[in-house]
């Protein structure tokens, strides 16, 4: 069975869907919003985010000046107010991408982590399931599978192993969401993908550390060896992949969405390296974290037979994009 999506007209007797994006003001949020207004001329989209240190407005700018694009400060812990947005702005479909999202942050304060992933997101689906949402969309991740032995990836139906305090969250917040479809049969579809890179990541994840502090000539901090292995996906594509789930995604499926770019942090130093040309004296490795994963790897046959999607951009061409950017907006 295939989904389509079933929204109001507007004045002018077009289709319009009224969309709540949650987290829309951190890295994939704002890429995903700036994707779906370029992309439908008819979407409405009301950006709920809390602003924390990983948030910020200026990742909005370019939706800001849309009249199709509305911004609201707040928590999605915040029953009263997801209430409100929902009936105020008649929004139909949600995805969910409000999270803390930072493993290293985990470690030191889980119980965040608990109460915006899970409970955060406990409370968007009850708000969802009273206000007859059409679509949700739970934005998960790779890191709910746990480490992949070499060359095994996960299927959408496998076990799930998380190994952080994020991982759990983001895992835990998953089942919360299965155990709605299944007991309310609540329309849901759930996105895990692998590591995403490009414009607008917050400097604290490896990607940005390594680019900032390369054009800075500081030192580029390793975890262990160096060998731990992410499958990197531009950030682009991981929106194109969204949008499908969001439109045709089946109710009820998980879709893993990976790029098949493995890679371990050395080879990605390296490719860094090759663009920017920094001497190998800035390179540092540092104690492993405990509890790290050695690899992720995802088995994206799923989304690739059903809704027709791969990627676009190799992991090159979206590091050049990248290092672009954070040329231009360099802190
Ligand atoms: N970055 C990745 O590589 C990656 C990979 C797979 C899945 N994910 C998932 O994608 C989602 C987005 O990740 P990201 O990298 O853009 O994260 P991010 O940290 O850049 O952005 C998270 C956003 O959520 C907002 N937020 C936090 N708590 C909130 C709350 N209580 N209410 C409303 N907003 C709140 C923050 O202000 C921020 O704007 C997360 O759910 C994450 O688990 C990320």
């Amino acid at each position: 069975m295939k989904y389509y999506i079933n929204c109001r007209e507007n004045y002018l007797g077009m289709m319009v869907l009224r969309l709540l994006v949650t987290g829309g003001a951190g890295f994939i949020g704002s890429n995903f919003i700036d994707y779906e207004l370029a992309h439908d001329q008819n979407v409405e989209i009301v950006n709920l985010d809390a602003l924390t240190y990983a948030g910020s407005t200026a990742n909005n700018i370019q939706a800001a000046g849309n009249a199709r694009y509305h911004f609201v400060h707040g928590s999605i812990n915040n029953r009263e107010l997801v209430d409100w947005l929902l009936k105020e702005f008649e929004i139909d479909h949600i995805v969910n991408f409000a999270a803390e999202s930072h493993v290293d942050r985990s470690l030191k304060d889980p119980e965040l982590f608990t109460k915006t992933n899970v409970l955060g997101t406990q409370v968007l689906l009850d708000a969802a399931y009273q206000a007859n949402i059409q679509k949700f969309i739970q934005i998960s991740t790779d890191e709910v599978y746990g480490t992949m032995p070499p060359g095994q990836s996960a299927k959408e139906d496998d076990p799930l192993y998380p190994s952080s305090p994020y991982a759990a969250s983001k895992a835990s917040a998953d089942l919360l969401a299965l155990a709605m479809v299944h007991t309310f049969g609540m329309p849901i579809c759930i996105t895990r993908s692998t590591n995403n890179f490009g414009p607008r990541q917050h400097h604290e994840k490896l990607l940005p550390m390594l680019i900032q502090n390369a054009l800075r000539n500081r030192p580029l901090m390793l975890y262990g060896q160096g060998t731990d292995i992410r499958d990197w996906l531009y950030v682009k594509d991981n929106c194109a992949a969204i949008d499908l789930v969001l439109r045709h995604g089946q109710l009820g499926q998980t879709f893993n969405i990976g790029a098949h770019q493995e890679k371990s942090n050395n080879e990605v130093t390296a490719l860094v390296q090759s663009e920017l040309g920094f001497s190998d004296q800035l390179i540092h490795h540092v104690t492993e974290r405990p509890g790290h994963d050695l690899r992720y790897s995802l088995d994206t046959t799923r989304i690739e037979n059903q809704l027709h999607w791969k990627r676009q951009t190799d992991f090159k061409n979206g590091l050049k994009e990248t290092i672009a950017w954070y040329r231009k907006h360099q802190r």
